[in-house]
């Protein structure tokens, strides 16, 4: 990560606006960060959730929805659903790696438990499961779901936000 980059990193609150380019975000993510993990067909049936704006916008704005942005621009988002779940968190392709992932998931762990939760879940993609562990988070069981068409495989994690709180 380099220090221009960290500076230059910040979140904000959803806006109506942002649904278009966080639906881009969302589709470039899955397509170049999850080819080790995932086969093609997978990806697009993945990414093929966003290709109903209005049904992604509305997913997002049914949830707590935060937005990174770098120099003003988003980059990345994550979303937190009853209060306690993970559920979205991607991060655009070009800036992945510069801590916006880290940043996304600390404010979503301080959310979750100052509305009360004492752990938080998420069902992890294969790309994603390093960056939670390394996060404390526990992994629970293996699931395979059926989306768009094709089985994928993700993993259900939590983390304990007792004691010290998420760090
Ligand atoms: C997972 C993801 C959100 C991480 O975002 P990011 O901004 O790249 O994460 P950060 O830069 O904050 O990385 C934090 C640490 O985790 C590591 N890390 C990030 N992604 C990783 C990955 N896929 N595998 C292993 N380690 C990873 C980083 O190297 C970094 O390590 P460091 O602290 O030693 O520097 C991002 O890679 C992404 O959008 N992936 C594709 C979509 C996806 O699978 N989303 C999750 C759905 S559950």
């Amino acid at each position: 990560m380099t220090a221009q980059a960290a500076l230059d990193l910040a979140l904000r609150p959803l806006l109506p606006t942002d649904v278009p380019l966080l639906a881009q975000i969302y589709r470039a993510s899955i397509e170049e960060l999850t080819a080790d993990d995932y086969s093609q067909e997978q990806q697009e049936a993945w990414a093929s959730a966003a290709d109903d704006e209005d049904a992604f916008g509305k997913r997002l704005a049914d949830r707590l929805t935060i937005v990174a942005t770098l120099d003003g621009t988003p980059i990345g988002f994550a979303t937190l659903a009853d209060g306690r779940e993970i559920d979205m968190l991607f991060v655009h392709p070009e800036v992945a790696g510069r801590g916006a992932g880290t940043m996304l998931c600390d404010a979503l762990e301080k959310l979750a438990k100052a509305r009360g939760a004492t752990r938080v879940t998420t069902d992890a993609s294969d790309t994603a499961l390093s960056f939670f562990e390394r996060r404390n988070y526990v992994a629970q069981q293996r699931n395979a779901v059926l989306f768009g068409g094709q089985w994928m495989a993700h993993t259900t994690m939590h983390k304990q936000l007792t004691g010290e709180g998420p760090k």
